[in-house]
């Protein structure tokens, strides 16, 4: 912020505001492991197995960024409006009132029932709206059910398109299951990505735990590697469990 006070009270106050250089999560412990948050403009890859915690820690990264003034489009393939504000609601994620201002516009995706064809550009048409969209934060949860029967070169330049959107000032979040790309082509989405999360479930002594890895964050080197257990507690959310705890 470039206007000089000496009301320091109001400096804080105006930077808060001014502050969408990183999108949040609003949980510290989270940010704090990926070096603050997520940097806007970037393209963030989410992945891991089933039931690993990709749904609600997008629906956290929603729920910090909304907090922070950022707006979003979040396409969802697993929920419907209702069932996904009662899901973040019951995970004292509530964001109805965003909902209704606005600030959050929800798009389910039901692809069931669709008769599968290899040449439909489900890719194209997902780029193509969100192209449109005025919305500074893109969520897709989750990308899976396009992606296991597409050429892995439509994958590539679906995420290049994404990536080019981020280049121009979009932020994207995309999950998609690990089992939906072999290693060699994960390493090459991976590479267009700026950031890379990637999740599993872990079993530490007798426990199941869900971790979180920081594979890659552009420009924060330091939170590389950086790992983070925690589990989903109905009307709490997302929980951290100390790592030297969990011995991961
Ligand atoms: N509202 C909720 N209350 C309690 N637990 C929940 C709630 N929502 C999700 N969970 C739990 O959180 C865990 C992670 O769920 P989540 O849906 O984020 O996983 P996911 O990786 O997206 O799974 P999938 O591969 O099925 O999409 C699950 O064990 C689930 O039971
Ligand atoms: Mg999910």
């Amino acid at each position: 912020m470039a206007v000089e006070t000496d009301n320091e009270d109001e400096i804080s106050i105006t930077s808060v505001y001014d502050n969408k250089e990183i999108l949040t999560s609003g949980n510290t412990e989270i940010d704090k492991k990926m070096g603050g948050g997520i940097p806007s403009g970037s393209l963030t890859l989410i992945e891991g197995a089933n039931d690993t915690g990709k749904s609600v820690l997008t629906q956290q990264l929603t729920w910090g960024g909304l907090q922070q003034g950022f707006t979003f489009a979040l396409y969802t393939t697993e929920n419907t409006i209702k069932s996904l504000l009662k899901q973040m609601e019951s995970l004292s994620l509530d964001v109805s009132d965003y909902f209704i201002l606005g600030n959050l516009k929800i798009y389910p995706i039901h692809v069931e029932g669709i008769e599968w064809a290899a040449d439909i550009p489900f890719l194209d048409y997902i780029v193509a709206d969100v192209k449109v969209k005025h919305e500074e934060v893109i969520v897709l949860d989750s990308l899976t059910v396009f992606v296991t029967d597409a050429d892995e070169s439509d994958i590539l330049s679906f995420f290049t398109e994404c990536k080019n959107l981020c280049d121009s000032g979009k932020t994207i979040l995309i999950t998609v299951h690990t089992f939906a790309f072999n290693e060699e082509l994960l390493t090459r989405v991976r590479s267009i990505c700026d950031a890379h999360l990637s999740l599993k479930k872990e079993e530490v002594g007798e426990k199941l735990v869900k971790t979180m890895e920081v594979a890659k964050i552009r420009g924060a080197q330091k939170t590389t590697g950086n790992v983070i257990a925690f589990e989903v507690e109905p009307q709490f959310g997302l929980r951290i469990i100390p790592v030297s705890k969990a011995k991961l």
